[in-house]
């Protein structure tokens, strides 16, 4: 079967599918749109989403499985409230989160966009603590590796070690009842832009249905950096590597104000 499935007697030949096509493999021929070059495909969808009498087919990306838009776009205050209002949580409840909230969080970091919509990220949920306890502490002996071979951020893991170490603050885990894993393929040389991209979307979602996150900044790097003693905590699949960490619990308190910013720095040209 083509990629592409034309009806000849709804196409318009508007030319948007040509326009819009991510990796321009598709041509205005006599009867209608052709594609040039199947293989160059990345099944992002967008010619079938975007034609206005819905003439076009992909075979990746089928015309029957495009959900129809219909509810309206947010209008811009709701929306500027809405992501103003996102928060880093770090004082979770005890509870630990539920399988079901736990997938409605992560199913919608499926929408993020992905460099070539190359998609395949696999998440690793950690609810033990013990584990969660063992995680941290790996990456505080990681830390304290670092320190030895002069790592650049000596001096702030020196810190860091101090407050959780001596002072016995988890400044690393924040005590959290989830850790979620982003891993991505060993090759896949995008994958931890991807992973902020999915942590962009589990944050904003997160407050929707009760969770609190916050990016595992350290443990990440850790798992980013391939110390392996915190890999085998995760258990990594084959071929698999480390692309971020967040934490996840239900949050214990409710923000009440919201910060202000740095002002914004843009400059027109
Ligand atoms: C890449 C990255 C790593 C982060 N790592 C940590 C972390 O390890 N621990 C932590 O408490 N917060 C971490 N954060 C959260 C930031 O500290 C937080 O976003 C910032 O203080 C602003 O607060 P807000 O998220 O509530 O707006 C991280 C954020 C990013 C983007």
């Amino acid at each position: 079967m083509d990629l592409l499935q034309v009806d000849k007697s709804k196409c318009l030949k508007c030319g948007i599918c040509v326009e819009c096509c991510p990796s321009c493999i598709i041509t205005m021929g006599v009867d209608g749109p052709e594609c040039n070059f199947d293989r160059g495909c990345m099944s992002c969808g967008h010619c079938v989403a975007l034609c206005p009498v819905g003439a076009l087919d992909n075979k990746y990306t089928p015309l029957e499985k495009q959900r129809p838009v219909t509810k309206p776009m947010l209008d811009a205050e709701t929306a500027y409230e809405f992501m103003r209002m996102r928060r880093s949580v770090r004082a979770f409840k005890a509870a630990v989160p539920t399988e079901e909230d736990l997938t409605k969080l992560l199913n919608i970091t499926r929408y993020a966009p992905t460099a070539g919509n190359s998609q395949g990220m696999y998440y690793v949920v950690v609810r033990d603590a013990e584990k969660i306890k063992a995680i941290a502490d790996a990456v505080a002996d990681w830390m304290e590796e670092e320190i030895e071979a002069g790592s650049e951020n000596k001096r702030y893991f020196m810190t860091v070690l101090r407050v959780y170490r001596e002072r016995g603050q988890d400044i690393i885990a924040r005590k959290a009842p989830c850790l979620v894993f982003a891993l991505a393929r060993r090759l896949n040389t995008t994958g931890v832009s991807n992973a902020e991209q999915s942590w962009a979307y589990a944050e904003l979602f997160a407050p929707t249905i009760g969770l609190g996150t916050t990016i595992a900044g350290f443990i990440q790097t850790c798992g980013i950096a391939g110390y392996k003693p915190l890999l085998d905590l995760i258990g990594l699949p084959p071929k698999h590597k480390v692309v971020g960490c967040m934490m996840v619990g239900y949050p214990k308190y409710k923000f009440r104000r919201m910060p202000e910013r740095q002002h914004l720095k843009v400059e027109f040209k």
